[in-house]
């Protein structure tokens, strides 16, 4: 398995949003990550369905859409004619969460469910088997430019070992909030696949060459014995 980047528009120009993509795809990026946030999950607000639908048309790279709401189920279509190719959802909102990472794959696209700083691992032990990918939040979500939770590190060590037991050793864990080119290769090394950053990438002068700088870093911390490489 290779390491991807995954460039979150929120911390880019929301006016010039199809150049932030343009720059990110230039700089070999491979998803375009979308923070949906509603005011009640988290406090703040940010884009829904219609502005997926428009990145769409503009964006080459898969619509990687993390929704920070209340109640998902509700807007899964919504999101999925939009044009998102992968949708995560919080365990925390969810009682019936095998229910929704089905539905979201019978809508199909491609399911992930996302743990908060402060949810144990084991919440997601029984639908380990059903899900695409994991998402592991680094900071408290609801705003870029967070300081990285140093502890996110061994978790992301622990739900990697969770798809392992559950024999769902393709699904990456996916890695969101405060993500640079500091921390890019510890997060990596604790097996990490899909890197989401914010602001190392937009806050920057060249969001081509610091999504460039940030894949390389990623890459070069992958292990190198082929077997056990993912
Ligand atoms: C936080 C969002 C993140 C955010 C990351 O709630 O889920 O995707 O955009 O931004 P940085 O990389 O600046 O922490
Ligand atoms: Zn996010």
């Amino acid at each position: 398995m290779n390491v991807q980047i995954a460039p979150s528009i929120l911390s880019a120009d929301f006016a010039a949003l199809g150049d932030a993509i343009a720059a990110v795809e230039r700089g070999g990026a491979d998803l375009i990550h979308v923070d949906v946030m509603d005011g009640h999950f988290v406090p703040n607000i940010t884009i829904g369905p219609a502005v997926v639908r428009s990145l769409k048309r503009v964006a080459r790279l898969p619509l990687d859409v993390h929704l920070m709401i209340t109640d998902p189920d509700r807007y899964l279509e919504a999101f999925a004619d939009a044009g998102a190719a992968m949708i995560s959802v919080h365990v925390e909102v969810l009682p019936h969460l095998h229910r929704t990472v089905h539905a979201i794959r019978a809508l199909g696209v491609s399911p992930g469910v996302v743990l908060n700083p402060s949810t144990p691992v084991m919440a997601i032990e029984h639908v380990a088997e059903a899900v695409d990918f994991v998402l592991v939040m680094s900071v408290n979500p609801g705003f870029g430019g967070q300081a990285f939770i140093p502890r996110s590190e061994s978790k992301v060590r622990e739900v990697r070992a969770a798809l392992d037991r559950a024999g769902n050793r393709k699904a990456p864990v996916e890695i969101d909030g405060g993500i640079d080119i500091s921390n890019a290769p510890r997060v990596v090394a604790a097996g990490a696949r899909i890197l989401v950053a914010g602001s190392a990438v937009f806050h920057s002068s060249d969001p081509e060459r610091a999504t460039r700088e940030l894949k390389a870093a990623a890459v070069r911390a992958l292990p190198t014995s082929t077997p056990a490489a993912r």
